[in-house]
């Protein structure tokens, strides 16, 4: 109790300093020290999952297989196990609207599964038991006053919609969409919140290297098809719920970027690291938010120049036509993105190896990524702590793209402890958060924050433990316990404080 009136106590003593008049020393004061800092009254908190990572079900009633189910079955090794069941929340559901609410949350961030709500992936025949499920969990949610934030597309494409060439094949625009009416139609009067795809980044670019879903390798051509079509089906989307929902309802639509940030690694690199945002945030980011749409025109042009030289004798990346550029534009409400890490970029010494990872475009833009060896990492080596790296992140899109809303829709902390004393969760989240804060007083409008996650889930198996609440994957019940990061978090939802409670002492 005393540790939760410290925040209050602070947030009083500028109110009154405000009232007499004091402004600018209240200002200095605020600014002055990251540990007064509290989270606006109107910001919202949630937790988030997705779809295939918590639902199991995977062939419950008429649900048909996504390209998930299949790789698993056909090659069990990819990963460790599979999510035949995974948090069995197709059963548990309710047990999961009990842990929003025992966290406090205003949101909850989920994904609907695509081929469980439309079994053959059009929209001919919607799955009664589909509707039903996410028509039960919304009405549970809202029960308990908790937001439903619906992710409509995250990662599990229809197998037969792969099969027809998935992200590759334009005509998925037209399929997507129609699978997003549905779901608009069908709760689009409970959901205000709508996600339409998540990290295309990821989608594409590695799903396109042979690293995800669907696992196919074609860094050329691909990737970038899925790219074009990923932001001209999410636009689709956008303009059928502009025109047929939102007079009605009044909800809000954005796409979900995935955004590590990016900083140069010497002066010298700046320009670098600003092509490098592009290849990353622009490819993703440009076309819907920016005031001239389509592609980033550096980047646009580098890659031209690129193919060119490697004897394509057409664009790898997929001109938008006048009529697409203006379709895309604008087509979102909010900018959501989800959010991990940091990078420092670098040109590459000639002759330096490069990594491999492609997703990063390291060959093709000839960098290395680094991270400064004063940064702490997780438990993985792509994951490093700098929660700075957050709050320049958004004044960085603030800066390129206007005074958007921004919602946070991922962050989190990549662990593979599995005890419940999780106190390095406590402290990336508090830093974050503290950062999110300082964005709030810089003046970028952030309106709320989804923690990844809400349990532990399947993710490359079940070694990651981003869970706010442990799942024990050996129980058939997959009973759900609360992890210190839980108790902290609820205290942060009800405080806005972001500080646990040893730091407040
Ligand atoms: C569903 O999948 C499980 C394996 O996860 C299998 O044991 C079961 O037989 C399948 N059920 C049906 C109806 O195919
Ligand atoms: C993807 O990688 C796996 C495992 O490394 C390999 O067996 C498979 O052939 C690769 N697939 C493609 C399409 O390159
Ligand atoms: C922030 O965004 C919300 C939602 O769009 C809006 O209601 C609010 O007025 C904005 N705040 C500022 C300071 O612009
Ligand atoms: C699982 O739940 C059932 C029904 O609530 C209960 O009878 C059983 O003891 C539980 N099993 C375990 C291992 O907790």
């Amino acid at each position: 109790m005393l540790q939760k009136i410290h925040c209050t106590e602070l947030y009083l003593a500028v109110g009154i300093m405000f009232y007499s008049g004091v402004v600018l020393f209240s200002a200095v004061l605020v600014g002055s020290s990251g540990s007064e800092l509290k989270l606006p009254s109107w910001f919202q908190f949630g937790a988030g999952t997705s779809a295939f990572q918590i639902e199991g079900g995977w062939n419950a009633s008429d649900k048909s297989e996504s390209v998930w189910d299949r790789q698993l079955h056909l090659f069990p090794a990819t990963l460790d196990g599979n999510a035949d069941v995974a948090c069995d929340s197709y059963h548990l559901w309710r047990r999961d609207i009990e842990m929003a609410e025992e966290l406090g949350l205003d949101m909850y961030r989920f994904s609907i599964s695509w081929s469980r709500l439309l079994p053959t992936g059009f929209s001919n025949y919607i799955s009664e038991d589909g509707k039903r499920y996410y028509s039960d969990l919304i009405d549970g949610l809202l029960e308990k006053g908790i937001e439903p934030v619906v992710t409509i597309h995250h990662f599990d494409l229809p197998q037969r919609i792969q099969d027809l060439g998935g992200w590759a094949n334009p005509l998925i625009a037209d399929w997507f969409s129609s699978y997003a009416n549905v779901v608009f139609s069908l709760f689009g009067n409970r959901v205000k919140y709508w996600l339409t795809i998540n990290e295309p980044l990821i989608l594409c670019d590695s799903g396109y290297t042979n690293q995800t879903v669907p696992y196919l390798d074609d860094k050329d051509i691909g990737r970038f098809l899925c790219n074009k079509n990923v932001l001209i089906a999410h636009a689709k989307a956008y303009r059928i719920y502009e025109k047929e929902y939102k007079p009605i309802y009044n909800g809000k639509v954005s796409i979900v970027n995935l955004f590590v940030w990016l900083q140069p690694a010497t002066p010298e690199d700046k320009d670098i690291t600003d092509l490098t945002i592009q290849y990353w945030e622009g490819r993703y980011g440009h076309a819907i938010y920016s005031k001239q749409g389509g592609w980033p025109k550096e980047l646009e042009n580098f890659l031209l120049e690129k193919g060119r030289s490697e004897g394509y004798p057409s664009p790898r990346l997929p001109p938008f036509t006048d009529e697409e550029v203006a379709l895309v534009k604008g087509s979102a409400d909010f900018y959501a993105f989800n959010h991990y890490s940091t990078r420092l970029v670098r040109k590459a010494k000639p002759g330096e190896t490069i990594g491999s990872w492609p997703i990063l475009g390291s060959q093709e833009l000839g960098i290395v990524l680094e991270r400064d060896p004063s940064w702490e990492v997780g438990d993985t080596v792509w994951f490093s702590v700098y929660p700075e790296g957050l709050r320049n992140q958004l004044n960085y899109l603030k800066e390129t793209y206007g005074d958007l809303e921004f919602l946070i829709t991922e962050n989190g902390f990549f662990s593979t402890d599995p005890s419940l004393d999780d106190t390095r969760t406590v402290d990336y989240t508090w830093k974050y958060l503290e950062q999110v804060a300082l964005a709030i007083q810089d003046g970028v409008n952030v309106t709320g924050y989804i923690h990844w996650s809400l349990m532990d889930n399947f993710d490359k198996g079940y070694s990651a433990k981003f869970g706010l609440y442990s799942v024990d994957f050996n129980d058939p019940n997959r009973t759900r316990t609360p992890r210190a990061s839980a108790r902290y978090y609820s205290k942060v939802t009800r405080t806005h404080c972001p500080y646990p409670e040893d730091l407040e002492q």
